[in-house]
């Protein structure tokens, strides 16, 4: 099992587990957290967009180009941001923590 916390934009903490291999937005979104994730890893969306802890930024393998070229899209985005569906936990990310960005969907007005 890897642990991972999410931290959501209005300030929850919630303890998440997965399995070596399985994509951080899955994870999330078996947590219960809103993380759309509407092009289901295709990296064509950005609506899976995570902020990572600092501390376990650098710990992750590097994003590809395309991931990079996604986040420029996406709201929010700072320098530890991730495309979740592109971030697969491994046994060495136990303890990952996670935020989410306060530009979730439930924040828009209706
Ligand atoms: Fe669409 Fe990650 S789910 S980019």
């Amino acid at each position: 099992m890897v642990r991972v916390t999410f931290l959501t934009a209005d300030g929850r903490s919630v303890a998440a587990e997965g399995e070596a291999g399985q994509a951080l937005l899955e994870v999330g979104q078996n947590a219960g957290l809103p993380l759309e994730g509407t092009c289901e890893g295709q990296m064509a969306c950005s609506t899976c967009h995570v902020i990572v802890s600092p501390e376990w930024f650098d710990r992750l393998p590097d994003a590809s180009d395309d991931e990079e070229d996604m986040l420029d899209l996406a709201a929010g985005v700072t320098r530890t941001s991730r495309l979740s569906c592109q971030v697969l936990l491994e046994a060495g990310l136990d303890g990952l923590e996670v935020r989410l960005p306060a530009e979730a969907r439930d924040m828009q007005p209706r």
